[in-house]
């Protein structure tokens, strides 16, 4: 069995590639040209015609593995020694797979032949061998270069991987991932494929090439005019969607429910007719466009997801596929080889909105849009949904629910599935894949993440991580505005102590640690809810990671009830400076919470925290409005979803005061792209920490004029890059950073090495002084998470390079 278990950090087997095909004619091995040579003219189109990948019946390349001939000759040879040889390598096996039988490549363009799915199948193992080559040796970071090869519109796919000033496949050659590599769509297929139809800004050439005059209008626009029209699209579904809900409301029907779904399906149907498109509209206006892709409007499509019609989207994976998952996983990297980073949810605890089963995918398909929106080559992202069953009656019972019919699994089989699941992934796509959680149940999040760190996969809990890395950074920059102690001075109230309530105190714990305060003396200063009350210690109920912060209930305070009615009880009794809610009780922080609060501060001019994390919008704990009000204009205001600016009178000399929205979107992209770049295998709580601080590093003067406590998410793209810069500097600390061998994953090891060597011993906070970057393979002196020098930039430098920025 090929397999068993999930693997260690290793490469896998070359027993895993596919082998390549037989030959190479001349004329296609000329086929790989150099930077700025000419194009090789395209082979004719008709001679290498096959049925795309995305149309024939699901066969896995393991299968077309199985279907080669026995003197196939093995995979992309041992001997091939650096990115570029490697992406050589992977040009001539797709060209050879492409163009290697005269025969077959005889038969007209859309006539499917059975034979010829097999050869179609053979091509894209090909090009998916060479691709894994290319991750084992590391070579992987001209991935993000798919811009050009878009703007283009050719070929993006396989293009995308080639390293910098390496030679490009021909597009024709190459094909797309949307109809499987080797294919030469025509006419009405290359119509359908989003790689080669830019709309009207396919330029003459590709019409010509791909036989498209006459099924485009005649006009030939510039990308940019392609985005104001999407644009324009999107304004007319608001509109639409707005005019609708009006009149639902006028109608008595509320309205309101679902108004953001026009505008979003919208959006969905351009990211998958034109992705650069999608990404250069969403990244000129990040602000703008995030609530239509990501929260709140992802809780709406969720909550309608059976009638959305979203394809393809993402895997699905159910329990019924127990056994053969690795081949529903081969399925999916032949369109999409080169994915590093896997979002999976089990879709149980789905924003504040429940358990919605299948239809969580969007959540992964969501997270995969903010990572584009952010600059992480969206090809890196691969969104996965594992089906386990469902919970929640009027999902599983509605007609158009799309996943299994059953009570969710709670047994071993899920832990089997799971256990499956990443083995296959880590199979297809290399060991140093990064596993990414999301919206998981409860009961599952902390042991999945420890099932998977356990065993040297490299993971993180969204939820649970991303979330407390930006809470602390809104912490860090609230402490920077007057009226506010510092936080070693603070007393903290979770309301809600689930995923991502625990996730933040565990981490401001670490950093006041980091600060020099005992670390029994900072779980004193740190109080639970949870839905059944304050969390104390003469309660018997309470997890490990509760039992932590348990205390002696306050005197006069009756056991039992966290919800928003007695929540004021509480607040009266722990007196906190701050109230951080993520809960998913919509309303939770009513007037007589706020007004206890208010009263509970040390003097009139102290001014209370008050954190509303949940979401969407119907489960924050107070608005932004509400907060002002109920406190008297005194709250420092942090929110999961975006509240709009308020003018508030007497303060702040009439300035808006803008909301910071403390969504995990500002820190997401950065970790995994940090832990990509510098293939860390595993996320510490050293990379949490420097990840808040470059955060909180980028809240301005300005942000914080106007009391906006985080930097704005229009600057999302350049969070990224400032969190994965200090992600990767934080894994070398910690030891966790792959020299780019075994993991494959590193991109931006060499600046980073270069930054490790040219900077001061220091250490991040969970390091030990001392410790050796990169382990002790590497034996470069230790560095910290604020390393400065020639070094630092060489590796903001390179993180800066790998940005996806689709149009230039
Ligand atoms: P979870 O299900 O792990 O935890 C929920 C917690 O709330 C549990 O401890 C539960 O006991 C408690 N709770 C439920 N009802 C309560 C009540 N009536 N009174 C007191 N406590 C109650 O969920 P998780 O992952 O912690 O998420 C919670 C919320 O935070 C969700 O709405 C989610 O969308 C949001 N969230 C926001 C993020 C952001 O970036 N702003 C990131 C992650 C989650």
């Amino acid at each position: 069995m090929r397999r068993q278990g999930l693997p260690s950090l290793q490469a896998p087997t070359q027993r895993r590639l596919p082998p390549a095909p037989t030959r190479a004619p001349p004329s296609a091995a000329n086929s790989c040209r150099m930077a700025g040579q000419p194009t090789a003219p395209a082979a004719a189109p008709s001679t290498a015609a096959t049925l795309p990948a995305a149309v024939q019946p699901t066969a896995a390349p393991a299968a077309a593995d199985a279907a080669l001939p026995a003197a196939a000759p093995p995979a992309p040879p041992a001997t091939v020694t650096s990115g570029e040889a490697a992406w050589r390598e992977t040009c001539r096996s797709a060209v050879a797979g492409g163009r290697g039988d005269d025969s077959e490549s005889a038969q007209p363009p859309d006539q499917p032949q059975p034979q010829q799915q097999s050869r179609q199948e053979r091509q894209a193992s090909g090009l998916l061998a060479g691709r894994r080559q290319l991750l084992m040796m590391g070579g992987a970071g001209a991935l993000f270069g798919g811009a050009a090869n878009d703007a283009a519109g050719v070929g993006s796919t396989a293009a995308a991987a080639a390293p910098a000033g390496a030679g490009a496949c021909p597009p024709a050659v190459v094909g797309s991932g949307a109809t499987g590599f080797g294919a030469i769509p025509r006419g009405w297929r290359a119509l359908r494929d989003p790689a080669i139809n830019r709309g009207l800004a396919t330029t003459v050439a590709v019409r010509q090439q791909y036989g498209l005059e006459g099924l485009l209008p005649a006009r030939v626009t510039a990308p940019a005019v392609e985005v104001a029209r999407a644009a324009a699209a999107v304004q007319r579904a608001e509109v639409a969607a707005a005019a609708a809900a009006a009149a639902v409301a006028t109608d008595g029907g509320g309205g309101g429910g679902g108004a953001s779904l026009l505008p979003y399906c919208t959006l969905m149907a351009l990211r998958e007719a034109d992705k650069a498109t999608f990404f250069a509209l969403v990244q000129q206006d990040v602000e703008r466009y995030l609530p239509l892709i990501y929260t709140p409007a992802v809780g709406d499509a969720c909550l309608a997801w059976g009638s959305l019609l979203p394809r393809p989207t993402g895997l699905s994976i159910s329990l019924g596929d127990a056994g053969r998952v690795a081949r529903l996983v081969d399925n999916w990297a032949a369109g999409q080889p080169q994915a590093r980073i896997a979002v999976l949810t089990d879709g149980e605890r789905i924003l504040g909105l429940g358990d919605l089963g299948a239809h969580g995918l969007g959540i992964p398909v969501g997270k995969a849009a903010v990572y584009g929106a952010a600059g992480v080559d969206p090809d890196w992202i691969l969104p996965v949904a594992l089906d386990v069953g469902c919970n929640t009656e009027s999902v599983v019972n509605d007609p158009l629910y799309v996943g299994l019919r059953r009570p969710r699994e709670r047994g071993p089989a899920y832990y089997h599935l799971v256990d499956e699941t990443v083995t296959a992934l880590q199979s297809a796509y290399g060991p140093g894949l990064l596993i990414h959680w999301e919206d998981v149940g409860a009961a599952q999040a902390f042991p999945l993440l420890e099932r998977l760190e356990s065993r040297g996969v490299p993971t993180f809990n969204d939820d649970i991580q991303a979330t407390a890395a930006v809470t602390l950074a809104a912490l860090l920059g609230a402490e920077r505005l007057r009226g506010v102690p510092p936080l070693e001075h603070q007393t903290f109230l979770f309301f809600g102590a689930g995923q991502a309530n625990l996730g933040v105190a565990q981490l401001l714990c670490a950093e006041l640690a980091a600060r020099g305060v005992d670390p029994a003396a900072a779980s004193e200063r740190v109080w639970l809810v949870d839905r059944r009350g304050l969390v104390t210690s003469d309660r018997s109920d309470l997890s490990a990671a509760k039992a932590k912060f348990a205390k002696r209930r306050p005197a006069g305070l009756p056991a039992g009830g966290g919800s928003g009615g007695d929540l004021a009880g509480i607040v009266a009794a722990v007196r906190p400076t701050a109230l951080i809610g993520a809960a998913t009780v919509g309303g939770a922080f009513g007037p007589r919470v706020l007004a206890a609060l208010t009263q509970a501060q040390p003097s009139p001019s102290s001014r209370p925290l008050v954190f509303a994390l949940s979401n969407p919008t119907s489960r924050a704990e107070c608005s932004f409005q509400q907060a002002v009000e109920g406190t008297g204009g005194r709250a420092v205001f942090a929110s999961g979803t975006q509240f709009p600016p308020l003018r508030v009178e007497g303060s702040g000399g009439g300035r808006p005061r803008v909301p910071a929205q403390a969504n995990n979107c500002l820190v997401f992209p950065g970790l995994g792209a940090g832990c990509v770049a510098s293939g860390a295998a595993r996320v510490t709580e050293g990379m949490l920490l420097a990840a808040a601080r470059a955060v909180a590093g980028l809240t301005s003067g300005e942000d914080l004029e106007a009391e906006c406590v985080l930097p704005r998410v229009g600057r999302l793209g350049e969070c990224a890059v400032e969190v994965a810069a200090a992600v990767a500097r934080a894994a070398a600390v910690d030891m966790v950073a792959s020299s780019g061998g075994g993991g494959g994953a590193a991109t931006c090891v060499a600046p980073l090495l270069l930054a490790s060597s040219s900077s001061p011993p220091s250490s991040s906070s969970s390091a030990a002084a001392g410790a050796l970057p990169f382990g002790a393979g590497v034996g470069m002196a230790a560095t910290g998470v604020g390393a400065t020098g020639g070094g630092r930039d060489a590796l903001e430098e390179c993180l800066r390079g790998l940005q996806y920025r689709p149009l230039q």
